[in-house]
């Protein structure tokens, strides 16, 4: 359960897992604003994911990360803030994430995120032989979200549910 300090919805969780749509239908449910991090890069950036890391490769694209995830949770009105499926990587962000945000985790299988994911080309880490890199980087990130306050099974619930489901738990 939230304490005073998570003034924010963090919402984490491997790419495809629906971060973006639940924020946005959250947000509109409990009237507040939904942030994207994603979209705070490419906004500062100027240019999209893949030409971020296509010409200052990914250890520059998670500074960037880093540095937009901080000015978003350094904000002080409620906001439902969707991460990239990669900023749990950095100890600094998960702790980051903790101390502001109540953190909920968004789970879904090996095969629902390809069959999301498989037609995508706005990334970057699963362009080639999607369905083989969706299961090395699950591999990779095993347990690289189970810091989270909690985590919601996606599988068989709509957006909305989904959506239904965190707010219970924040509430
Ligand atoms: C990434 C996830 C993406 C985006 C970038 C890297 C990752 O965000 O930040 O392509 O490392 O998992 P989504 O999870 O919103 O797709």
């Amino acid at each position: 359960m939230k304490d005073n300090l998570q003034s924010h919805i963090v919402l984490i969780g491997f790419m495809g897992t629906g971060k973006s749509t639940v924020s946005q239908l959250l947000a509109e449910r409990l009237g507040c604003e939904a942030v994207d991090v994603d979209a705070v890069i490419i906004d500062r950036a100027g240019m999209p994911i893949p030409e971020i890391f296509a010409t200052k490769g990914e250890a520059a694209f998670r500074e960037a990360e880093t540095e937009a995830l901080s000015e978003v949770l350094g904000r002080e009105r409620l906001q439902v803030i969707a991460t990239g499926g990669g900023a749990v990587l950095a100890q600094q962000n998960r702790e980051l994430m903790l101390k502001f945000g109540f953190v909920v985790n968004l789970y879904a299988s090996a095969d629902l995120i390809v069959s999301r994911v498989s037609q995508d080309t706005s990334r970057p880490l699963l362009q080639g032989d999607v369905r083989g890199r969706v299961y090395k980087l699950l591999e990779d990130r095993k347990h690289a979200y189970d810091f989270a306050h909690c985590t919601i099974d996606t599988e068989q619930l709509t957006p909305s549910e989904v959506a239904d489901a965190i707010a219970t738990e924040w509430r």
